[in-house]
């Protein structure tokens, strides 16, 4: 490996959390037995909190942010994993208690190591990343409780975004109907060419207010909430008869307003997605699944490349919520 290289470095000066590109050496990398040439990383809504001081999501600076990396095995001191191993990491304590992705190398203990599938391009591997292993728990996490595509339609709010894009485009490969929840009144055929069969707009799915009526019509066999807040509570509301919603995320918002009562004359069910700490046994087996039969048809057309460069402006814009799909990060371009 090279002796310093280039990472995208975050620091607190007079309480303000800021970035720039920096020189980094190996001494200063993470403690770990497997050091990896970055050839991608990614931006997650969680690496644009994390390289803004929010969420508490950073302990200690000087930080790398990128909760995502895969490229190719330079040094390892474990027997699991050789050098010249294609191989991917995501979540653990990854660009949140240590170094991230955002560098040319990133040192991790060899637990946290996926083997690369055979049938995964590193490109794949970082386009799908941690939004693309979501999507795909939040499907498994819905079947597992017994959604099948005859059932009715599966609603994926925060639809264009990196978690909501590939599950539009997983589920409408496994034969769901898919509608999709979006604040882009311009990125309709986007979706559609994703695979969603039915367009709502960011107020369809939100409810606020003290007067909620607890049921509304019931409509959703399923959904992929990444949304959570108001849009949580529409949902509890509308899902049919023992729907399923995944929950994984909260860009609306952490409150949600909702009753006991979907739960008890609906048997509606709330799925609790966590992708960080998913032990690795599963973990390995949703890449396989992955890298198979859940590999989503249309990855190029959702993700994009940039450079450590772009970084502070894709990360104020999907802070904005402005981003369309999948920014995978290039540390050596
Ligand atoms: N539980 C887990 O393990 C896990 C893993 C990955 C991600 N997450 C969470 O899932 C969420 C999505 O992550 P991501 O990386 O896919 O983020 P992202 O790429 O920024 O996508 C989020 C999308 O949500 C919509 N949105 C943004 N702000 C909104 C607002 N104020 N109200 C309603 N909708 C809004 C936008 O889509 P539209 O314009 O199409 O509406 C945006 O593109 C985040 O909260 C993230 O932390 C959790």
């Amino acid at each position: 490996m090279k002796e310093t290289f280039a990472a995208y470095v975050v620091d607190k000066k007079a309480e303000r959390v800021e970035g720039e590109i920096t020189t980094l050496s190996a001494a200063q990398l993470a403690a770990g037995e497997v050091t990896i040439a970055v050839a991608y990383s990614s931006l997650n809504y969680k690496d644009a909190l994390a390289a803004t001081g929010q969420g508490g999501i950073v302990r200690h600076y000087p930080h790398v942010p990128g909760i995502d990396a895969a490229g190719t095995v330079v040094e390892s001191q474990s027997p699991d994993v050789a050098v010249g191993d294609r191989v991917l990491v995501t979540g653990y304590d990854l660009g949140v208690g240590a170094f991230g992705g955002y560098a040319e190398y990133v040192r991790v203990p060899a637990a946290w190591v996926v083997q690369t599938p055979a049938t995964l391009t590193t490109f794949e591997a970082m386009a799908l990343g941690t939004a693309g292993f979501t999507a795909a728990m939040c499907l498994l996490a819905m079947e597992r409780n017994g959604t099948r595509p005859d059932q009715g339609p599966i609603l994926v709010t925060g639809a264009t975004g990196g978690v909501g894009s590939v599950a539009v485009n997983v589920l409408a490969q496994q034969g769901y109907t898919v509608a999709a929840s979006t604040g882009k009144a311009d990125q309709h055929d986007y979706l559609r060419q994703l695979g969603a069969s039915q367009i709502l707009s960011r107020e369809d799915v939100s409810l606020t207010g003290e007067r909620l009526r607890p049921l509304l019509k019931g409509t959703w066999a399923g959904a992929v909430d990444t949304v959570g807040g108001a849009t949580l509570s529409y949902l509890l509301r509308t899902a049919d008869y023992g729907g399923n919603i995944a929950l994984c995320g909260l860009v609306g918002g952490h409150d949600f307003a909702g009753t006991v009562i979907p739960f008890l004359l609906r048997g509606i069910n709330l799925l609790g997605i966590d992708s960080v700490a998913c032990p690795m046994a599963y973990r390995q087996t949703i890449w396989q699944r992955l890298a198979t039969d859940l590999k989503p048809p249309h990855l190029d057309q959702i993700a994009q490349v940039i450079t450590l460069r772009d970084l502070p402006g894709a990360i104020a814009a999907i802070l904005q919520g402005q981003i369309k799909g999948r920014l995978l990060v290039a540390p050596q371009a």
